[in-house]
């Protein structure tokens, strides 16, 4: 193996054949191995494992009935971990794998439990990264993995923001530079009767309803007391300063903005700004630097943050979501 970094004991890789098969052994041994997906990055383990799957709680500090998405590279693997597939589960697959869609089937009674935290469901991903895919394969189980970051806090969209949370906890990460789209993945529960989005994330609501030629609803993850999926009861993606999210219409939005901000700039305080341009490009960068921001702003040890709300459409909605759950405050002007 080539020359390697190590951080606090953790194992930095870059992203050769090498490492990944490297990489690959330390998951098929029990280890915890973070690596790159097109969303955020994922810390992995062996999901065939119980005591592997364990430690993926304890490291990140993970509430124990907070369920993780398997990974998987091929449909073999999806049989190995559910019990029954669908036939719109085969068809979503089709039109949206690899990529950030994870969908909620019946578990297989061979998993280990901890894997979905006692739930008879199990959510199933196939990444869209060839870096997770290689390693997946190299590896020859399905990868249970949550977000790289402690519990809590932003989810990580670059080794830096890993080694932040993790170094020392974890064996190994291997490095994959910055994930394409910054926000996680899609949580669709087939499990029921219908099909419910319990997470907004990179398949967007109109893209899979033009998938299935039906409506898809959506469970009220956000801060409501019903939490459909199973976790959202935690704060989440919490900066360490306040986030106050301001919605409405783009003038009046801009306008109380800029007052709030010199107004408390005048008292002393440092604040954070994050803006949204206009237009879907404007919404796909939103996307992409909102973890990064937050942990931008922790870093300059800004005060409060001041967050521009945008319309929740498309992938407008899943970038709302997780700017509502990092909120400390809302204000609709
Ligand atoms: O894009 C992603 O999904 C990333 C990358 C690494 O793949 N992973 C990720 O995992 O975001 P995590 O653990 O941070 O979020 C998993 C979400 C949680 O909200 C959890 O409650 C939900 O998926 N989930 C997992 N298994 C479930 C199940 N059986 N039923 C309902 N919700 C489930
Ligand atoms: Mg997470």
């Amino acid at each position: 193996m080539p020359k390697v970094l190590r951080i606090k004991q953790t194992l930095v890789l870059p992203p050769t054949d090498k490492t990944i098969s490297a990489a690959a052994r330390l998951i098929r041994r029990g280890g915890l191995v973070a690596f790159p997906t097109e969303t955020v990055y994922g810390l992995g383990a062996a999901a065939t494992e119980r005591r592997a799957v364990t430690r993926i709680f304890v490291a990140k500090g993970r509430p124990a009935d907070n369920p993780l998405i398997v990974h998987v590279a091929n449909l073999d693997q999806v049989k190995e971990v559910t019990s029954s597939l669908p036939g719109c589960a085969l068809e979503l697959m089709r039109h949206f794998w690899p990529g950030p869609l994870s969908l909620v089937l019946p578990r297989s009674a061979a998993l280990p439990r901890e894997v979905s935290a006692g739930l008879p469901t199990v959510a199933v991903r196939m990444p869209a990264h060839p870096v997770a895919l290689s390693l997946i394969r190299a590896a020859g189980v399905p990868i249970a993995a949550p977000s790289a970051n402690r519990s809590g806090r932003p989810s990580p969209t670059e080794l830096r923001h890993v080694l932040e949370d993790l170094a020392g906890r974890i064996e190994a990460v291997i490095d994959g530079g910055f994930c394409r789209m910054g926000v996680e993945s899609t949580v669709l529960d087939l499990s029921g009767s219908r099909p419910v989005i319990l997470r907004p994330g990179g398949i967007t609501r109109e893209q899979l309803e033009a998938a299935l030629g039906t409506e898809i609803y959506e469970g009220r993850g956000e801060k409501a007391s019903l939490s459909p999926a199973p976790g959202w009861q935690y704060r989440h993606y919490a900066p360490r300063a306040p986030l106050i999210l301001i919605t409405g219409p783009r003038a009046r939005r801009e306008a109380m903005i800029r007052a709030l901000a010199s107004a408390y700039r005048r008292r002393g305080l440092k604040i954070g700004v994050l803006r949204a341009s206009p237009g879907p490009a404007g919404v796909r960068q939103m996307a992409k630097d909102l973890f990064p921001a937050l942990r931008r702003f922790d870093a300059q040890n800004v005060d409060l943050i001041l967050a521009e709300g945008i319309s929740p459409q498309g992938l407008g909605n899943t970038v709302m979501n997780r700017l509502r759950q990092a909120a400390a405050r809302i204000i609709r002007v």
